[in-house]
């Protein structure tokens, strides 16, 4: 093991001499930022092309990267609070739902913070939810989250209660039951901990399972500290995905 690590260092540093020798310094950084820009790019390109997939495959558009300051909010207050709108990968949204304990999902309620353009209820719909809400601030997104819900052709659904409310999150009463709670980078760690005083609210008024799919460090961060067990970290980093319960 150690021998073949030496093997391919070596080999590295081989390779990396000889292209110096060959183009230079400016040449090796020329490389280096052309294939990190190719990393980068390439995987972007990858994004692209899955957004139109699903998109085309379903009759929906849910497509693309919005910055919310391009859409007319009619309260700014929490503006600069909220993160850009991009759906999820239909692939990690479907790994993390997979990593969720075994339960009766049709005694369960999905909502999703800050849905945009619905792709993930559309997703939550494969699941036998008993409903399906989504919490957008953006009325431009969640009219077409509207349109979405309408004209969403998939063999997969199984739940069709699914509703887009357009309200801010921090100002969303849950409903009373258990809930599936999806969260996919909408906001900063400030309005997480507005949002889940209101859980802590809503769990005192009626207590009841909870599961939460928390994507982004910082906000698993802020999840954590509001007494939440980490159940399991789907994927690491800065964008990993985590599940978190309310009970044992
Ligand atoms: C990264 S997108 C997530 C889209 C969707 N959940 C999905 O997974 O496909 C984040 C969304 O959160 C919305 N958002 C940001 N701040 C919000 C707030 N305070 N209340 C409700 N929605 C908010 C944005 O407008 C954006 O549509």
């Amino acid at each position: 093991m150690l021998a073949a690590n030496r093997g391919t260092i070596l080999g590295f540093s081989r390779r990396l001499r000889s292209k110096v020798r060959r183009d230079g310094i400016g040449g090796l950084a020329l490389a280096v930022w052309w294939q990190s820009w190719r990393r980068v790019n390439g995987s972007k390109r990858q994004e692209r092309l899955l957004d139109g997939e699903f998109d085309r495959a379903h009759g929906v558009d849910t497509a693309g990267v919005i910055s919310l300051y391009s859409l007319n909010l009619p309260n700014q207050e929490n503006l600069d609070h909220g993160l850009k709108y991009q759906g999820i990968n239909p692939n990690i949204f479907r790994k993390m739902m997979g990593a969720l304990p075994a339960i009766d999902f049709s005694k369960f309620v999905f909502i999703d913070y800050g849905s945009g353009k619905g792709r993930a209820l559309l997703l939550a719909a494969e699941y036998p939810f008993s409903r399906i809400i989504g919490v957008e601030f953006a009325p431009e997104l969640h009219m077409i989250a509207k349109r979405n819900i309408q004209a969403y052709r998939n063999s997969r659904q199984v739940c069709r209660a699914i509703q887009s409310i357009c309200a801010d999150a921090t100002t969303y009463e849950l409903p009373a039951d258990p809930a599936v709670i999806y969260i996919y980078n909408p906001f900063d760690a400030v309005l997480m901990t507005r949002v889940l005083e209101n859980v802590a609210v809503s769990l005192a008024a009626h207590p009841r399972q909870l599961y939460l799919l928390v994507s982004g460090e910082s906000l698993q961060t802020v999840v954590a500290g509001a007494g939440f067990r980490r159940l399991v970290q789907v994927s690491p980093g800065q964008f990993g995905t985590a599940i978190f319960a309310n009970s044992p």
